[in-house]
């Protein structure tokens, strides 16, 4: 049996303290908003791995043809002996990486999702007797530490997770992952690309209602983690594309005059009939954009490579 181990550096308290934060500030804050990352409870998880199956959710199959054409690349471009993924929820596309990788000795995958992480950890070591897997339950925005294991360090940030970040948030990050990287290892990002805004806002606002459901989750945590009243069948899903920033906007829509309250925080919070919660943004990109985003964190664009319809890309740099 392949050793598993998995490292909380969250501890569970913590993510009490940060939730609450998180909702008295948005919640009182206007326009009114949740953050993005309380979305994946094991339920939200779960709704997650539904949408990347939806005949409109088209980013998960692009990502998976590149990797599927490219992992070999990768593997010779970067010698990785430990991969690192970030946000890794279910690790499903990561396989063709694994199997490229011949002298990969660690993955770590990191994620907030405990059970995405648990359930894809379980899978791989039974598929990969081999491999060792150091699963992190951590926030890849506020100051990772990374297991101390050999180098080359791969660092992979797939599903185009970089776009629910704002471009603030994005820098930030991306100097911090810029920091994790000695001269010989590698980022290889996912990026999802501007294009025509149907085919976006359909990607987002699913026949099957799958989205709508993954985007009221957060409603449902909010409830269970902090007692409070949301019903989430009196909001409506929304998902819009701002055509300025080009990213799509989720959002919920009360659909009357109502009270939540919140009694963890002792508050009680209205909405008008109407008004916008606002609660995650999925940004778009464009190669020159990217390039400028890595450049600015002190990293070099080395390749560039897009599934055959230019939907989606993959971009790796290597440190130097
Ligand atoms: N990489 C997978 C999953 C993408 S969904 C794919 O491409 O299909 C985004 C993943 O990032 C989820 O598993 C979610 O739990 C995780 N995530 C979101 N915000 C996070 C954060 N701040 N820190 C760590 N993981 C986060
Ligand atoms: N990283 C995914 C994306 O931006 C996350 C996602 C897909 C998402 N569908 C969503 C987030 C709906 C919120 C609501 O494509």
């Amino acid at each position: 049996m392949s050793p598993f181990l998995l490292t909380r550096t969250l501890p569970e308290d913590a993510t009490e303290a940060a939730l609450r934060a998180d909702v008295l500030k948005g919640l009182s804050h206007t326009p009114k908003t949740l953050p993005p990352k309380w979305f994946y409870d094991a339920h939200g998880s779960e709704l997650f791995e539904q949408i990347t199956e939806l005949p409109e959710y088209y980013p998960t199959r692009a990502e998976r043809e590149i990797l599927v054409a490219r992992s070999g690349e990768i593997a010779a471009a970067t010698g990785a002996r430990t991969l690192v993924e970030l946000g890794s929820g279910s690790s499903e596309k990561t396989r063709f990486l694994l199997d490229a990788l011949t002298g990969l000795h660690t993955y770590v995958p990191v994620d907030v999702s405990e059970s995405a992480l648990t359930q894809a950890g379980h899978a791989l070591i039974a598929q990969r007797p081999e491999l060792s897997v150091h699963a992190l339950i951590a926030d890849f925005t506020a100051g990772l530490s990374l297991p101390d294991t050999p180098g080359p360090r791969l660092l992979a940030f797939l599903g185009g997770t970089i776009g629910n970040l704002l471009p603030a948030e994005r820098a930030a990050f991306l100097s911090s992952v810029r920091a994790l990287l000695a001269p010989g290892d590698a980022l290889l990002l996912g990026t999802d690309l501007v294009k025509d805004e149907d085919v976006l806002v359909r990607a987002y606002d699913d026949a099957a209602g799958v989205t709508a459901a993954f985007n009221k989750n957060v409603l449902t945590v909010v409830n269970r983690e902090l007692d409070a009243d949301f019903d989430p069948g009196a909001f409506d899903h929304v998902a819009l594309w701002d055509a300025e920033n080009e990213w799509i906007e989720m959002r919920l829509r009360s659909r009357t005059d109502q009270t939540v309250k919140v009694p963890a925080l002792d508050l009680a919070v209205d909405f008008a009939a109407g008004e916008e919660l606002h609660t995650e943004i999925s940004a778009k990109f464009r190669k020159d954009g990217v390039r400028e985003e890595l450049s600015a964190a002190g990293l070099e664009l080395a390749h560039w490579w897009t599934d055959g319809e230019g939907r989606f890309a993959l971009s790796l740099s290597v440190v130097r």
